[in-house]
């Protein structure tokens, strides 16, 4: 351990009473077998042209009048980049990603930017049961299906249109049987750039047999810059007073358990790595937190959660229509790839998610909220990550 890599260790155990930093990831990151600092300049967008599956991939950028970025790819509709000012009135990028399309094509990719689709998070054993027929999804986490499966949105080509310098819009008809799912469903997402730093996210979709859907986007944010070893100096609220908890294999046991008095209350902002390594069976199935919040009931869009960096000042606030929020700490990120933006790793536990969303597994659990569509009926739903100093 070199010096730079014991007071981290010193002040973390000071600060956060942290269980130890006993991380190989970690290590490396701090020993310099990467670099650190995270990229402040978008990719090159030739990195991304290129025909996938009969279709023409590229990097689209959005910028608003302050000047902050977001590049997008119509690969999987991935949030490659976005380049947000802190406290210096620096730009940082605050997402994980690639400065290529290669690489989010490798096999094991975590999701990086992604839309979810059809259905976020994990469905139990791929199957669910609808208008008395089962339907078989691909198993692609052990013995479970994860965002949709093998051939899910993240891996899609969608048609892309950019409507104006601050918004792109993405069409996708996902056919009848892919991937398992019932029906042809015609999905369109738009990203907004708003002026008031927001990048707004919006999902509408019909079907024209029933089916089951639950769309989100697997951003890992780190507001220290993206390439920083931790997100675990961040602090963070959650508007939340229950969650469902979940069996080893991360699906919910049907249970909404109350958050108060356990690691899981974020209620008050709290930093992210001050109990993740508690004596907690369900941070231990998590790795730490990878758990479904169920978020206080509000009419239409509310702020449900806010994340502020004690580094940089970059505060985001997720606003949402959705009834949960899963936050995943990157627990299963390992530093071992080098591969990140400017050729940085990405440490473990160096990135959270916050994906908004319906509950996992809802299509078994018949007292989770409904996620089936029916023809007749347009699926619509908004999220929003809005980005500001807090100093
Ligand atoms: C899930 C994690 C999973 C990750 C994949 C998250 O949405 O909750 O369990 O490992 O996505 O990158």
């Amino acid at each position: 351990m070199n010096m730079k890599f014991n007071s981290i260790c010193l002040a973390a155990v000071l600060l956060w009473t942290l269980g130890g930093c006993n991380n190989a990831s970690n290590k490396s990151a701090a020993t310099g077998d990467s670099t650190t600092v995270s990229s402040t300049k978008l990719p090159d967008s030739t990195g991304f042209k290129k025909t996938v599956k009969g279709k023409a991939v590229s990097l689209f950028v959005l910028k608003n009048k302050n000047g902050v970025e977001a590049a997008i790819t119509n690969y999987g509709g991935r949030l490659v980049s976005l380049l947000v000012p802190d406290h210096k009135n620096e730009f940082k990028d605050v997402v994980l990603g690639y400065d290529s399309l290669g690489s989010y094509q490798k096999k094991g990719e975590p999701y990086f930017g992604a839309l979810i689709g059809r259905y976020g998070n994990r469905i139990a054993k791929g199957k669910f049961a609808l208008d008395g027929k089962t339907y078989q999804l691909q198993i692609n986490d052990g013995t479970n299906t994860l965002h949709g499966g093998f051939d899910g949105f993240f891996a899609q080509v969608w048609d892309a249109k950019k409507i104006n310098d601050q918004t792109l819009e993405l069409s996708f008809l996902s056919k009848d049987n892919e991937a398992g799912y019932p029906g042809n469903l015609q999905v369109k997402v738009i990203y907004n750039l708003t002026d008031d730093n927001s990048l707004k996210i919006s999902y509408e979709a019909t079907t024209d047999k029933n089916t089951v859907l639950n769309l989100t986007n697997h951003a890992y944010f780190n507001l220290n810059g993206a390439g920083d070893e931790t997100i675990l100096d961040h602090l963070l609220t959650i508007d939340a007073d229950g969650y469902t908890p979940v069996d080893s294999t991360l699906i919910p046991t049907g249970k909404i358990d109350p958050v108060a008095g356990t690691p899981f209350d974020f209620s008050k902002a709290t930093l992210i790595g001050a109990r993740i390594d508690a004596a907690n069976q369900q941070l231990t199935f998590g790795k730490g937190y990878d758990h479904n919040y169920v978020l206080r009931k509000g009419m239409g869009l509310r702020k449900v959660a806010t994340v502020v960096s004690t580094k940089t000042g970059i505060a985001m606030d997720v606003l949402t229509e959705e009834p949960g929020l899963q936050f995943y700490s990157g627990n299963f990120l390992t530093g071992k790839d080098h591969d990140g933006k400017g050729g940085v790793s990405y440490p473990h536990r160096s990135a959270f998610c916050l994906e908004t969303q319906h509950f996992p597994d809802s299509p078994n659990q018949a007292s989770f909220p409904s996620t089936e569509l029916k023809p007749g009926q347009t699926y619509k739903t908004n999220t929003i990550y809005k980005f500001y100093v807090q100093k």
